[in-house]
């Protein structure tokens, strides 16, 4: 039996272009902490989603089926234009602003290239289908929290109305709007290449922690090498005063839908809204100047 598509429509690759020469560090007025918060995405997306997509090609051949094929190269296709969308960020945050994040990036280079790559810890292991799964259920479980943040941005007005940097939102919800539209992707994949619930559960756990590891370093690296130098105040409740004004998903949130994953019965598809997320890349205005070649500036 064929999968169903994972979108009503093939997935496409929109070749946006960012123009960042008006996009100030501090994008997020008068919230350095969620700003910053919300840049360790720019961190971790370059090296992360390029694994994504060395993993689905070491995987594409072992697909058997077609629906799903199509939509793991459709999938491979939009991430390799976050990672490179997210990279802009870091060239010009290092050109025009001084902010060399490399110290913290070539950490994330290693992980995805060397622990979860395709000799961890010098095992050479990558092509054994146990690893395979292993790669394919840690995406799915990534894929999980970034559906979930994308369908939170996209309703985030706390960030309008703080007056966030037009480009920078449009990022986001360019981005978060692609995760909502192929979030089915990698859970059908890791189910189709016989993922079994107790790893799902134990990739959920893994990612839990390291992202809240990671999200807490790489806030604290970004705050310290913002030129503004912004007061460093407790993390926690620093998160709570930007979750009230909108600005950052509420702690609560962001941990019951982890816990959703847990259901023996989850599915991505009872998260987020297709409609809404293909409405935005309708309107979104790097994606509508990227059909002219253009980039979106301000
Ligand atoms: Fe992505
Ligand atoms: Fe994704």
């Amino acid at each position: 039996m064929s999968h169903a598509p994972a979108s009503p429509h093939a997935l496409e690759p929109r070749h946006v272009k960012f123009d960042w020469r008006d996009t100030p560090v501090q994008w997020l007025p008068g919230d350095p902490f969620a700003n910053h918060t919300i840049n360790v995405l720019h961190l971790l997306f370059p090296a992360g989603e390029m694994w994504f997509c060395r993993v689905y090609n070491k995987v594409l051949p072992l697909i058997t089926d077609p629906q799903v094929h199509a939509d793991a190269k459709g999938f491979m296709r939009q991430e390799a234009i976050h990672a490179r969308s997210h990279e802009g960020v870091l060239k010009h945050y290092h050109g025009a602003h001084g902010i060399d994040t490399r110290p913290f990036t070539d950490q994330i280079d290693h992980l995805f290239k060397h622990v979860l790559g395709e000799a961890p810890f010098g095992w050479k292991i990558g092509h054994t289908r146990f690893w395979i799964r292993q790669q394919l259920g840690t995406i799915a479980a990534l894929e999980h929290f970034f559906g979930y943040l994308g369908h939170w941005v996209l309703n985030a007005k706390g960030l309008d109305e703080a007056g966030a940097d037009p480009v920078m939102l449009d990022l986001l919800r360019w981005h978060g709007a692609e995760e909502v539209e192929h979030r089915m992707v990698a859970h059908t994949l890791f189910k189709h290449m016989g993922g079994t619930y107790l790893e799902r559960v134990l990739h959920m756990l893994l990612v839990m922690g390291l992202l809240l590891h990671l999200i807490h370093r790489g806030n604290r690296f970004m705050m310290r090498a913002d030129p503004q130098r912004p007061r460093l105040r407790g993390f926690l409740g620093s998160w709570r005063a930007s979750a009230r004004g909108g600005r950052l998903p509420a702690l609560g949130h962001v941990i019951a839908a982890a816990a959703r994953y847990f259901a023996p019965r989850f599915t991505p598809g009872d998260e987020g809204d297709t409609e809404q997320a293909l409405a935005y890349l309708a309107s979104s205005p790097a994606a509508s100047a990227a059909q002219h070649g253009g980039a979106f500036r301000r």
